[in-house]
């Protein structure tokens, strides 16, 4: 008989991507939609149940086996690296990891380069390679005022339209990461409801576009 599989899916902006996809190849998600403060959402037509987390908190959830599966950006993967099966590059969430800076902003590598970012794993890993002493500031969001207020001197962020660069008046001064919303599994659940998880990976594999 076919096992239930819980799945960790992305609030917010990633969010709605995600339920459309999934809509798409025949998963309910229109409860998800209303709404209300429910964090889980059993569907058993299509034998899942979706719990609704912050987009971080994914790879938690599934790495630790309270979700079987989850869909997660590759962001949150190269910054917390945690112990799971990535099987799917959904295409959906596609955007870039970069470096700004005010646009008077002038490079000087005599000095320590002061850092903001909410992505310090993958900040500290891009300057080891380019052998850049660094300090980093770790914000949790905003991260664009960093450089404004003179708290930093670049930020470590994503881009996506590049709005919140623009309206910021800040200058990309190199994109070193792509990024998009993966499909990953629990390395136990893949074991032991791998007819389900297979099952899932199939109908998601039918529609993407990479
Ligand atoms: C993200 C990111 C940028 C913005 C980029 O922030 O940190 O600030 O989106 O998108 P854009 O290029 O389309 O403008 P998010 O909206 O997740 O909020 P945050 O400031 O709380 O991190």
């Amino acid at each position: 008989m076919a096992q239930m599989l819980t799945v960790a899916l992305p609030k917010g902006r990633l969010g709605d991507k995600v339920y459309n996809l999934l809509e798409s190849v025949g998963y309910d998600c229109s409860e998800i939609r209303e709404d209300g403060r429910k964090l889980v959402f059993e569907n058993p037509a299509s034998g899942v149940r979706y719990l609704l987390v912050k987009p971080s908190d994914v790879t938690i959830y599934v790495e630790h086996g309270a979700a079987d599966v989850g869909i997660v950006g590759k962001d949150i993967l190269e910054e917390s690296r945690p112990d799971v099966y990535e099987l799917l590059d959904l295409g959906i969430g596609r955007c870039r990891m970069a470096v700004a800076a005010r646009s008077d902003y002038r490079e000087d590598t005599s000095r320590t380069l002061r850092v903001a970012t909410k992505f310090e794993n993958i900040a500290k890993r891009y300057y080891a390679s380019l052998n850049r002493d660094i300090e980093i500031i770790r914000l949790n969001g905003s991260i664009e005022l960093a450089p404004l207020l003179g708290l930093s001197d670049v930020i470590v962020d994503i881009v996506e339209s590049g709005t919140t660069i623009r309206e910021n008046h800040l200058k990309i001064l190199t994109e070193f990461m792509q990024i998009s919303a993966r499909f990953i599994a629990n390395k136990s659940s893949f074991k032991f409801k791998n007819q389900e998880i297979t099952g899932m990976t199939g109908k998601l594999n039918g529609v993407i576009k990479v």
